[in-house]
């Protein structure tokens, strides 16, 4: 082990100068964490090692005898407006609540080859042509490899003579962490990208590059130099192939804003949300395309799902909300008899969880049982759509693929939560997705009651079957159809 380290549970504090597989405090495995030993506290315990220690201080301050603040009324802090520095590109300002704000830190995640090195090179690129001072830290890639995707981008098409200012950004290719910090605090940039969190490493730490110790002490020194400099830094970071943020889950609250980049890597459309903003809503998501200059922003992306979706049997359209706007999405599902003895239930663009649910539901207050059969939904696209309106668009989607017949009506819509009881329920925004749907020319739109504005209102599961799909069809798939 490194000098100057020492182990620390991230369970319970438990301090210990070796590292063990379990900690002795709490008894859990594989929670004992590398960690600088903090300058001003010595080698005293938290909870572990120099109890006696910690117990003086504890006292002295029950006593009082700890400096003394005067706390302020909250209305009497002054609130000074924040500054933002606009990135250029539309989608990810709106994410970000406006824009990038001076000395805050934006954790943005994704898989590999999502195209984040992508995004953060266009954002420099765009700061650097509005007179940005800006720094693009790369540990993953060498120079020249960042110049050669650089030379790619094509970052305002519609200029007469589109320059390209992604290559007027400096870069560092560079892994040590003390050489990182000292090249920020000589160049002062105003923006900074660190390419990625996981491959600096910080020298006094025996970890490797991307352990949780690691991790953890590299993002909290550049927290430390962006306050104290009002930089404004992006750090990247990959995620496991469960989603998570890989490692630096401990930096969810460490940083002021989590930004996640989604979408398959073979589909070209890439979705961009945030879980966690102190400057702005989380509810809000940018919809990207990669193409070959680089990422291009989506306006007009539920034209584009209406004008793909299939209206064959198993296609249903979802009037959705991303964040505050609505998307029109396509969903889909396939139901097919079953070779195995546990029937597959595969999603992709929504929870797994929700398809069970859905298809209870359905066995129960829709006599559409699935049983026997492999049941496959798939949110059109690469978008994925976490909200509770898609449950609605998933039943019918399974309904009409197991019944072998289309929607009736269609060109239609339809959302809506269902209850365990098989009714309706009322989801957010009805009228934002009911004028959506009505701009794409889809009507009869199936909705809760109380949606309003000429919508197909139906109160049960039942009801919304019997106005989607076509009476008389029922007994035509007695493989999947019970009643
Ligand atoms: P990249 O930004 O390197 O991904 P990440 O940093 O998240 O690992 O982008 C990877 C993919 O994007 C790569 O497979 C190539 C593709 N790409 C394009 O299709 N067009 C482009 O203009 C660029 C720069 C990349
Ligand atoms: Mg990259």
């Amino acid at each position: 082990m490194a000098r100057g380290t020492i182990q620390i549970c991230s369970e319970c504090g438990y301090q210990t100068a070796q590292w063990l597989g379990q900690c002795p405090g709490c008894e859990a495995w594989n929670t004992l964490v590398e960690e600088r030993i903090p300058a001003a506290r010595g080698t005293e315990g938290r909870r572990g090692g120099g109890a006696a220690d910690g117990r003086g201080r504890r006292s002295a301050a029950a006593n009082g005898a700890g400096p003394k603040v005067a706390p302020r009324l909250l209305s009497e802090v002054g609130s000074a407006p924040v500054e933002r520095m606009e990135t250029g590109i539309g989608e990810l300002d709106r994410v970000l609540g406006g824009g990038l704000v001076p000395g805050s830190l934006v954790l943005l995640g994704g898989s590999p080859g999502i195209g984040k090195s992508t995004l953060t090179n266009m954002v420099l690129g765009n700061l650097a042509e509005a007179g940005r001072r800006t720094l693009y830290v790369s540990g993953e890639e060498s120079a020249e490899q960042v110049r050669l995707r650089a030379e790619r981008l094509v970052l305002n098409p519609t200029r007469p003579t589109p320059t390209n200012h992604a290559l007027r950004v400096p870069i560092l290719a560079e892994t040590d962490l003390e050489t990182v910090l000292g090249t920020m605090a000589g160049e002062a940039p105003e923006v900074c990208v660190i390419d990625s969190v996981q491959t600096l490493n910080a020298a006094e730490l025996s970890g490797a590059p991307g352990s949780v110790g690691q991790v953890r002490e590299v993002a909290g020194r550049i927290m430390e130099i962006a306050k104290a400099r009002q930089i404004a830094v992006i750090l990247v970071g990959h995620v496991t192939k469960d989603g998570a943020l890989a490692g630096p889950r401990v930096l969810e609250h460490l940083v002021d804003c989590v930004l996640q980049f989604e979408g398959e890597r073979e589909r070209p459309y890439r979705e961009l949300r945030a879980l966690k903003n102190r400057f702005g809503s989380t509810n809000e998501a940018g919809l990207f395309e990669m193409r070959q200059g680089g990422l291009v922003e989506v306006l007009d992306a539920s034209a584009r799902f209406v004008a793909e979706a299939t209206r064959a049997p198993g296609s249903v359209v979802l009037a959705a909300m991303e964040g505050s706007r609505p998307l029109l999405v396509e969903v889909q599902a396939l139901v097919a008899p079953s070779e195995l003895e546990q029937p597959r239930r595969v999603v992709s663009g929504l929870d797994r969880n929700r398809l069970a649910l859905v298809l209870a539901i359905l066995g129960r207050h829709g006599r559409v049982g699935t049983g026997g059969a492999d049941v496959f939904v798939n949110v059109v696209g690469g978008v994925r759509v976490d909200e509770p309106g898609v449950d609605l668009a998933v039943a019918l989607a399974v309904a009409s693929a197991s019944r072998g017949v289309a929607l009736r009506g269609t060109p239609r819509a339809c959302f809506g939560e269902l209850g365990l009881t098989g009714e309706l329920r009322w989801v957010g925004h009805p009228e934002r997705r009911l004028a959506e749907a009505a701009k794409h020319g889809l009507q009869g739109v199936i909705a809760p009651a109380g949606s309003g504005g000429g919508a197909c209102e139906v109160g049960t599961l039942r009801e919304a079957l019997k106005a989607a799909l076509p009476a008389g069809e029922r007994d035509r798939r007695p493989l999947t159809v019970i009643g």
